[in-house]
């Protein structure tokens, strides 16, 4: 029980620094930085915030990880055809895209970074804000029982 106590905790704590911090980055500091014409905002941003929420993003996959094992046991189980395994399904969908548009950012759009090509950037962080919102709505759907079925 102090385990699952600890692992949820450990887990809403990073939910809120995740999807909080994006959601501030794409409604306040982006959108200022478009208006201005200043890449270096969101850059600033960043560099501060990647101190706390990288670490963030990394508890949400150990502590998601451990609490899907909870739930449900083995990996094997997670691909089953029921509720909670649905949302498990969903969840592990949006970290893999989660990972890719973090790899293509840093790779591809961040190197390039500009006043000029800030707006691909700022694709990303309004992509991966609605990803770390999907996150939160799926995990809380967890305790209505998860999502009885794809198809409807
Ligand atoms: C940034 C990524 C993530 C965010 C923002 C997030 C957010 C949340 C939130 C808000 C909850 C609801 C907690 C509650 O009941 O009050 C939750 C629950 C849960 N999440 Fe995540 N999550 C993330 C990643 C993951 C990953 C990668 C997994 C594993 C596949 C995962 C598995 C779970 C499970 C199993 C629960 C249910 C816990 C329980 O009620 O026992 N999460 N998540």
């Amino acid at each position: 029980m102090a385990s699952y106590y600890i692992a949820l905790s450990l887990h809403i704590l990073g939910a809120t620094i995740w999807a909080g911090g994006h959601l501030i980055l794409a409604t306040t500091i982006l959108p200022r930085a478009l208006r201005e014409h200043r890449a270096a905002a969101v850059s600033e941003f960043e560099r501060s915030f990647e101190r706390i929420g990288l670490p963030a993003l990394a508890v949400q996959i150990v502590t998601g990880l451990w609490l899907a094992n909870h739930l449900l046991g083995a990996p094997g189980n997670w691909f089953h055809d029921n509720p909670i395994a649905h949302v498990i399904q969903i969840k592990l969908g949006l970290l893999v895209l989660t990972l890719a548009l973090a790899i293509h950012a840093r790779l591809r759009v961040v190197p390039k970074l500009s006043d000029d090509t800030l707006p691909t950037l700022a694709w990303h962080i309004r992509l991966v804000t609605v990803v770390a919102v999907l996150f939160v709505l799926a995990g809380a759907s967890i305790r209505f029982g998860g999502y009885p079925a794809f198809g409807g």
